[in-house]
């Protein structure tokens, strides 16, 4: 299949969209860190079914011919193409079914359901589901459609491309993230063929990164289990024709995130710019927050970040949240070993209250063999104000006589 896609492809598809989609926000980051390097957010988190996916999917379905339509569509997802394609399979009559992985979250499960798809649940990653649904096609003779590796899908995703260039003419840096490569290749196709002078990064998480392991020449890594906040992206095995086509072309570098950054870019997303976005769609902030792209964008003009889905479980939400504030060294456990005499609880907990962390929790224990006769180990879960606070509490602690327990002694 050719999969080459030119910026007439692309504004055909801004027409097809153009009635039925949302124009999401363009807007300058709140927080002053972000506002120093000059960082905008597009916020495809506020997308209609919550991500940009309904771009390509509209886009693809649009260009069906009659008899396909009548035999209906097939499609495997994560979840956010799952409701792409239910939506739009909607809008023109199609009857649509789609599998998933069974670790895909509920709320992407129970929205495509809502949009009337049927959905089977089949493997535990997007690869395995990929095939099932390539069966189902065969079975059911329904026409497959590709979540990425597709001409109309990545011209539908690279109207986000067109957008930003409306509303920032001046952007230098895109900062995509990556799971099969067909959002940031509409992007960077779209970008590189209008102002080949700005430059697009991509970002994939530490678990899944083959295309970055392409892009450097790097061989690929197998991995048997994943576990990501970010099950957008968490593509396995990277397609060498998307990175022919799109990725080695246009993407300038490719950097990767680890769970913890991309929490902490949830938690910042939650904090300033008020917004609810999932794992997959912080991925591109996370890289920044990090300083994985400083050498690359600091000093060099604007940076269009894009946060590309909105859809993650609300119940995962307050883990997340824990994992970021840890990282921030705003959540932190203390653990120390004590003489068991009277007062000394007493000493500790006035360290803490003079420097106002507040505790949250504390948890005494006189009878583990690690311990010797007559010491305590108390862990103390703190609120703290940043890892500087912490690092401070813990050498007061230590000039009063506490041993702190390192992190791989806890
Ligand atoms: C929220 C989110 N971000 C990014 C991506 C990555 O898109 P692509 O697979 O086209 O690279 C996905 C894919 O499902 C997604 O759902």
């Amino acid at each position: 299949m050719n999969l080459s896609v030119d910026l007439n492809d692309i504004k055909e598809a801004q027409k097809v969209l153009k009635d039925v989609i949302r124009k999401t926000p363009l807007s300058f980051a709140q927080s002053e860190a972000l506002r120093q390097k000059k960082i905008y957010l597009k916020q495809e988190n506020f997308q209609l079914t919550g991500s940009f996916k309904i771009r390509g999917a509209l886009n693809r379905l649009s260009r069906l011919s009659e008899s396909e339509k009548r035999k209906g569509v097939v499609a495997a997802s994560a979840g956010n193409h799952a409701q792409g394609v239910a939506y739009s399979a909607k809008k023109y009559g199609i009857s649509s079914h789609i599998v998933m992985p069974v670790s895909a979250p509920l709320i992407k499960v129970e929205r495509t359901k809502s949009m009337g798809a049927k959905v089977t649940l089949a493997g535990a990653y997007f690869d395995q589901a990929y095939q099932r649904a390539t069966e189902i096609g065969k079975e059911e003779g329904r026409v497959f459609i590709h979540p990425y590796q597709d001409p109309l899908v990545i011209a539908g995703q690279g109207t986000i491309g067109l957008e930003i260039l409306a509303d920032l003419p001046d952007v230098q840096n895109v900062i995509v993230p990556i799971g099969g490569g067909g959002l940031i290749g509409g992007i960077a196709s779209a970008l590189k063929l209008s102002a080949p002078h700005i430059k697009i990064y991509g970002v994939v998480t530490e678990q899944t990164p083959g295309m970055m392991e392409l892009k450097k020449g790097l061989e690929l890594s197998q991995r048997s289990a994943i576990s990501t906040i970010a099950d957008g992206i968490a593509v396995k095995n990277p397609s060498k024709e998307m990175f022919k086509n799109f990725i080695d072309p246009f993407v300038d570098d490719i950097v990767t995130v680890s769970e913890e950054d991309i929490a902490q870019a949830i938690v910042h997303l939650l904090e300033y710019e008020k917004s609810v976005v999932e794992g997959s769609g912080a991925a591109g902030l996370a890289a920044i927050l990090n300083g994985k792209l400083s050498d690359k964008i600091d000093g060099q003009g604007s940076t269009c970040v894009l946060l590309c889905g909105g859809n993650i479980d609300l119940n995962t939400v307050s883990s997340v949240i824990d994992t970021g504030l840890r990282k921030q060294g705003r959540l932190t456990r203390i653990s120390t070993i004590v003489d068991d005499l009277p007062g000394l609880l007493a000493d500790v907990t006035s360290v803490f209250a003079k420097s106002r962390a507040n505790i949250l929790d504390v948890h005494h224990d006189r009878v583990s063999s690690e311990l010797k006769v007559r010491e305590t180990r108390i862990d103390f879960l703190l609120e703290t104000v940043n890892s500087e606070h912490v690092k401070a509490l813990q050498e007061e602690l230590e000039q009063k006589g506490v041993r702190v327990l390192r992190e791989d002694e806890k």
